[in-house]
């Protein structure tokens, strides 16, 4: 059985969804590393104060079982999800004192043994042991669709042009950083969920954890 897992790819490609499903059915624990960046990114938002060495020094950010965020001891699962947030998250993930705090309480967290991560780097950069890489991509058009599916069962008010615009330049900003951008580790198994269920990509996840070939 494959212990430590990392799952990759572009905004909006599932791996949440798939990760947290995979990691319930395997009883492992589910860490997603996106979610810290926002968590700075809101920070930066609520202080009002430029991105800097001490605020990431003073930051204090936690995950639960359930993959709830915790900012300072509050919990902010819900506020980290806005646009605002989403273009932060990536904007903070390009500094280099940013990355290195995250990565280390990732490798931490990691170290607890039995878990999947997901993010953009886990297999190139954060756990390049791991057991199981893979990487998640779907189709551009196919990921707008699906967050803007998202957010119109939810009620929110949702354009489809500006979903595709948004993530297009997410995927630009987070591939073409310096440092740690989103690439596919060598070893990792790629999957392209793009004409796949969830359900369908679970299952391959599954698969792929417990065959022993590497
Ligand atoms: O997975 P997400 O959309 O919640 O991630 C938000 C942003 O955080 C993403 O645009 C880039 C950054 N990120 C990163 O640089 N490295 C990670 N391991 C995870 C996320």
């Amino acid at each position: 059985m494959k212990k430590i897992i990392a799952v990759d790819g572009p905004a909006g490609a599932g791996k949440s969804t798939v990760s947290k499903i995979a990691a319930a059915r395997l009883g492992y624990t589910y860490i997603d590393t996106g979610a810290m960046y926002r968590a700075v990114a809101l920070k930066v938002l609520l202080d009002g104060q430029p991105l800097s060495e001490e605020l990431v020094d003073n930051i204090k950010i936690e995950l639960d079982e359930a993959a709830r965020v915790y900012l300072d001891g509050r919990n902010v699962t819900t506020e980290i999800r806005t646009p605002e947030v989403s273009r932060g998250a990536s904007d903070v993930a390009k500094f280099g004192f940013v990355r290195k705090k995250l990565t280390e309480l990732q490798r931490q967290m990691a170290a607890r043994g039995s878990v999947i991560m997901d993010g953009r780097d886990i297999g190139t950069q954060v756990l390049p042991n791991a057991d199981l890489k893979i990487f998640l991509t779907a189709s551009v058009e196919e990921r707008a669709r699906r967050r803007f599916e998202e957010l119109r069962a939810k009620g929110s008010a949702a354009n489809l042009a500006q979903i595709t615009e948004e993530i297009k330049l997410r995927d630009k900003q987070d591939s073409e950083r310096e440092i740690a951008p989103l690439a596919i580790a060598e070893d990792a198994v790629p999957v392209d969920s793009t004409h796949m269920t969830i359900d369908e990509v679970v299952a391959e996840i599954l698969r792929l954890a417990t065959t022993t070939e590497k």
